[in-house]
C-alpha cells in the first residue's frame, strides 16, 4: 500500500520507475516506525540536494493523506522517517509473514548441513553446522520457500579402508556392537599410531578401500554395520536437538554418478589429464588446481560433491540457492567447488555459509580428544548446571516439570550461545555465561517469555485483539513498533544466513520489554482500556520471543 503510493508519488514527481521501496529501520526508535533512504537514491540519480528532494517527496506523500501514517519527517541528510498509526502496526504484526510468504512462494532452496562422518563422533563443529543450518532452515520455511535439507553424511573415502583393516587386526564384535562409535573411533586411532611404526598397513588399507569400492560382499557388509551404527548415534542426537533432514545423501550415494562427472569435465574440456593419469581442473597459473581423479583411478571429496550438485539440480529443477553449512576451513575448497560448477554452467546461487570454531576454556567439563568434544558430554554437562541454576533460584515447580526445564534451559543455553554470534567468528563458550538468566542468554529470553506468561495469567488475559488502543507513553509505541519488525528481521537474517541477527534482535525485544515492565504498570493500569492495551502489547513481545526462539530450534516453558 505504503509502496505503492510513493512508487505512484516518485513517478508523478520525478518520472522515475521505482523497482523496489527500501525501507529501513531508524537507529532510534523514537525516530519513527520506518526510515526511507529513498531522497538520497533520488538525489544521486537527479543530481540534487537529497534534503529538498526528501522535503518534495514528505509535501507529495503528505497531501495523499494516507491513513496509515501519523506522523513523516524529513532527517538527516535526506531520510523520511515516518511513524504509522498503532491501529497500522497491529493490523500488520497480525499479517505476520504473509506478505513474505506471497513474494517467496515458487522460490526453492537447499540448506546442506550435519554432514557428520560415519565411525567417527559427532563433534562441536558438526554440532554448529546443524544448529545454524536447521535455524536458517526454520527460517526459510517460515518466510514460505520451498524448503530441502540434506545432510551429505561422510560415507566413503580412503578412512573404510583403514578401518577395515584396524577391525580384521585388533576388533572385536561384541565390544563394537556395545558402543559402536567410541570403538571404531578407538580402531580408528590404533591405526593410525601404528602406521608410523608400519607402512605397509596404509597399503593394505588402500586394498581394502578398492575391494570396497569394487563391491567386495564382506567389505561391503562391515561397511553397512559401521554406517548403520553410527547413524543411529547421529539420529539420536539429531533428536535431542530437534534437527531434520529431509534426505540423507551420503557421499556414496553418488558412486555411480562419478565416472560421468569425470567424463563431463573431460568433454568440456574444462579438466586436464595429468601425465601421471590424474585429472584436475585448473584455474590456471598459481592458483590450487582442484582434482576429481587420483592417479590410481579413485575418485575424492570434490568428485562427490560435484555429482551431488548435478544431482540436486536435477532433482530439484529451478533451484535457486544452495547453502553449505560446514566450517570455515573448508573455504578455499568451496571456492574452487562453486568455480568449476560455473564453469559447467550449473545455474544457481551457491553459498558456502562458513562457521567458526567453538572453543571450550579449559576444565574438566570438557572430555577433549585433541580438541574435539563429544555433544553427548557437552548436554550432559548443561542439564546438570541448568537443575543447579533452577535450585538456586528456587524454582518452585514439580519434580518431573523441573528435569523438563532444566533440559530446556540447557539445549537453550547450548543452542543460543552459538546463534547470538556472528557465525564466521569463533566462539568460546562457557557454561557460566551460556546459562545465566542475567546477560544474552536464551535463559534470559525463556525467564521472560515466562515471566511475561504469569502476568498474563494473573490478568486473565486471552489473545485477541485489542478493542481500543490506549498508548499514553512513548515506550509503548516503540514496544510495538519493535514487534512489528519481527518478520522483517527474520527475512534479513535468513537472507545471509545469520540468525545471530535474529538472536540479537530478541535480546533487544526482551530489554526493551524489562524496561517498559518495570516503568510502567500493567495490572494495575489507570482504566480497562489502558490495560488492555498494555496486556495486548505484552502478549505480543510473548509472541514474538515464542516465535522467534521457536525459529532458533529453542522451546520456552509457560512457567519458570
Ligand atoms: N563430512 C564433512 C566433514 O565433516 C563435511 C561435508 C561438507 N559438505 C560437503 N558437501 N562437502 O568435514
Amino acid at each position: 500500500m505504503l509502496d505503492h503510493s510513493i512508487s505512484h508519488i516518485v513517478k508523478k514527481l520525478f518520472d522515475i520507475d521505482l523497482e523496489k521501496v527500501v525501507i529501513e529501520f531508524p537507529k532510534e526508535v523514537s525516530f519513527g516506525d520506518v526510515a526511507l533512504p529513498l531522497a538520497m537514491q533520488l538525489g544521486k540519480q537527479l543530481k540534487k540536494n537529497p534534503r529538498e528532494v526528501a522535503e518534495a517527496l514528505v509535501k507529495a506523500i503528505e497531501a495523499e493523506r494516507l491513513p496509515e501514517i501519523a506522523k513523516i519527517e524529513v532527517a538527516g541528510p535526506g531520510f523520511i522517517n515516518i511513524t504509522f498509526t498503532p491501529e497500522y502496526l497491529i493490523g500488520q504484526i497480525k499479517g505476520g509473514f504473509e506478505k513474505f510468504q506471497q513474494e517467496n512462494t515458487s522460490k526453492k532452496i537447499l540448506l546442506e548441513y550435519g554432514s557428520e562422518n560415519i565411525a567417527k563422533s559427532m563433534t562441536v563443529g558438526h554440532l554448529r553446522s546443524n544448529i545454524i543450518g536447521q535455524a536458517c532452515a526454520n527460517m526459510y520455511k517460515a518466510l514460505g520457500w520451498k524448503v530441502t535439507s540434506d545432510s551429505h553424511i561422510g560415507d566413503w573415502g580412503l578412512q573404510f579402508g583403514k578401518l577395515i583393516v584396524a577391525y580384521h587386526l585388533w576388533g572385536d564384535k561384541a565390544t563394537i556392537e556395545k558402543d559402536p562409535i567410541n570403538e571404531l573411533v578407538k580402531l580408528y586411532v590404533h591405526f593410525h599410531e601404528e602406521e608410523e611404526k608400519d607402512e605397509t598397513l596404509t597399503d593394505q588399507a588402500r586394498a581394502e578401500f578398492t575391494k570396497l569400492e569394487k563391491g567386495d560382499i564382506e567389505n561391503k557388509k562391515l561397511w553397512q554395520w559401521f554406517y548403520d551404527a553410527s547413524m543411529k548415534e547421529f539420529h539420536e542426537l539429531h533428536k535431542i536437538l530437534d534437527v531434520h533432514h529431509d534426505t540423507e545423501l551420503g557421499e556414496s550415494f553418488y558412486l555411480p554418478w562419478l565416472n560421468h562427472i569425470v567424463e563431463l569435465c573431460k568433454e568440456k574440456k574444462i579438466a586436464v589429464v595429468g601425465e601421471d593419469s590424474s585429472v584436475y581442473i585448473d584455474f590456471g597459473k598459481g592458483k590450487q588446481p582442484l582434482y576429481i581423479l587420483k592417479k590410481d583411478g579413485s575418485t575424492l571429496y570434490s568428485t562427490r560433491d560435484l555429482a551431488a550438485i548435478e544431482y540436486r539440480l536435477t532433482e530439484y529443477p529451478d533451484l535457486k540457492r544452495m547453502v553449505y553449512f560446514v566450517d570455515y576451513s573448508q573455504r578455499p575448497y568451496f571456492e574452487q567447488l562453486f568455480a568449476t560448477a560455473k564453469k559447467l554452467d550449473w545455474y544457481c546461487d551457491f553459498t558456502h555459509a562458513y562457521f567458526g570454531l567453538v572453543r571450550l576454556p579449559e576444565g574438566k567439563m570438557s572430555t577433549r580428544k585433541g580438541n574435539v568434544v563429544y555433544l553427548r558430554e557437552l548436554i550432559a554437562e548443561g542439564i546438570k548446571r541448568a537443575q543447579e541454576i533452577l535450585e538456586e533460584k528456587k524454582v518452585d515447580l514439580p519434580d518431573t516439570e523441573k528435569e523438563e526445564l532444566a533440559k530446556m534451559v540447557a539445549l537453550g543455553a547450548i543452542k543460543f550461545g552459538d546463534l547470538v554470534h556472528n557465525r564466521a567468528s569463533d566462539v568460546v563458550f562457557s557454561w557460566d555465561t551460556a546459562i545465566s538468566f542475567d546477560g544474552d542468554t536464551s535463559a534470559y529470553l525463556q525467564y521472560t517469555y515466562a515471566r511475561i506468561k504469569s502476568i498474563m495469567r494473573k490478568g486473565d488475559y486471552e489473545e485477541k485483539v485489542v478493542n481500543k488502543v490506549v498508548f499514553t507513553l512513548p515506550i509503548e509505541h516503540h514496544l510495538l513498533s519493535f514487534i512489528y519488525r519481527f518478520p522483517t528481521i527474520v527475512a534479513r537474517a535468513a537472507d545471509t544466513y545469520e540468525p545471530h541477527v535474529l538472536a540479537q534482535f530478541l535480546l533487544h525485544v526482551a530489554a526493551l520489554f524489562n524496561q517498559f515492565y518495570n516503568d510502567v504498570p500493567v495490572l494495575k493500569a489507570n482504566n480497562d482500556d489502558e490495560k488492555e492495551t498494555r496486556l495486548y502489547l505484552i502478549s505480543q513481545v510473548a509472541n514474538t520471543l515464542k516465535n522467534g526462539l521457536g525459529l532458533l530450534g529453542i522451546s520456552v516453558p509457560e512457567k519458570m
